[in-house]
C-alpha cells in the first residue's frame, strides 16, 4: 500500500458496535482544518447502535453489516474499503474480530482503542478485573490491530487513577473521557509514519 500522508487528506474509516463516543471525536478532530483526516465511512454490525444515529445525522456513509457469516461479512467490509477508498482504520467500540485477509491487506493501517493499560487487561470486563485486583491506575491504550487480539503494537497509552470507591461504571466514565481525548492524538501521531 503506498505512503498514507500527502496532500490529500486521509480515507478513514471507523468501525463501531454501539455508543460511539470515540466514533463522535474521531468526527470532530477529522473536521478542524488542520487535521488530515476524512472521515469516509462507519461500519456497524448493529443497525440500532447509537453511533449509527450520529453518524447519519452527520451525513458519513454508513453500512450495517451482518455477522451471521463471517467470511461474506468480511468480503463486504473490504468491498466498502475499497469502495470508498479507505487508508486508515479505526476501531472504536467495534466487537467482532476482524478476518484475517482484511488485517493483511490493511497490515499496520487499522488501529484500536482499548480501556485499559495494555497488555494488561486484554480482552472483556477490563474495569472489574482491574478493580478486583487492587491496581492503583488502569487508563487506555491505542495500538495497532494484528492477528492476536489487543497485542499489536502500542501507540499512545493514558493512566488513569483508580480509586478504591470505583465501580466498573465509575471507572469506565474517567476513563472514557480520557479515550475521547487519546484518540485523535494516536491518529496524529501515526499519520507521518505510515
Ligand atoms: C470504549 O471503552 C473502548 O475502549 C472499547 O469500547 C468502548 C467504546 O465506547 N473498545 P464508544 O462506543 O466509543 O463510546
Amino acid at each position: 500500500m503506498e505512503k498514507l500522508v500527502g496532500k490529500k487528506k486521509i480515507f478513514t474509516a471507523v468501525f463501531i458496535s454501539g455508543r460511539g463516543t470515540n466514533l463522535k471525536s474521531i468526527y470532530r478532530y477529522s473536521r478542524k482544518k488542520k487535521s488530515k483526516i476524512d472521515l469516509k465511512l462507519v461500519i456497524c454490525n448493529k443497525s440500532n447502535a447509537r453511533g449509527v444515529i450520529f453518524a447519519k445525522k452527520n451525513k458519513i456513509k454508513t453500512h450495517i453489516i451482518s455477522f451471521k457469516n463471517e467470511i461474506v461479512a468480511e468480503k463486504q467490509i473490504i468491498k466498502y474499503l475499497d469502495k470508498y477508498n479507505i487508508k486508515l482504520i479505526c476501531l472504536a467500540g467495534f466487537m467482532k474480530i476482524l478476518g484475517k485477509n482484511l488485517i493483511k491487506k490493511f497490515k499496520n493501517k487499522i488501529i484500536n482503542i482499548h480501556p485499559s493499560l495494555l497488555p494488561k487487561y486484554k480482552g472483556l470486563n477490563t474495569h472489574s478485573r482491574a478493580i478486583k485486583n487492587k491496581e492503583k491506575f488502569s487508563g487506555c491504550t491505542v495500538h495497532f490491530v494484528n492477528e492476536k487480539l489487543d497485542s499489536g503494537r502500542i501507540i499512545l497509552q493514558k493512566k488513569v487513577r483508580l480509586f478504591k470507591s470505583d465501580t466498573p461504571i465509575s471507572l469506565s466514565k474517567r476513563i472514557l473521557k480520557v479515550e475521547n481525548k487519546l484518540y485523535p492524538k494516536a491518529i496524529s501521531k501515526i499519520l507521518p509514519k505510515i
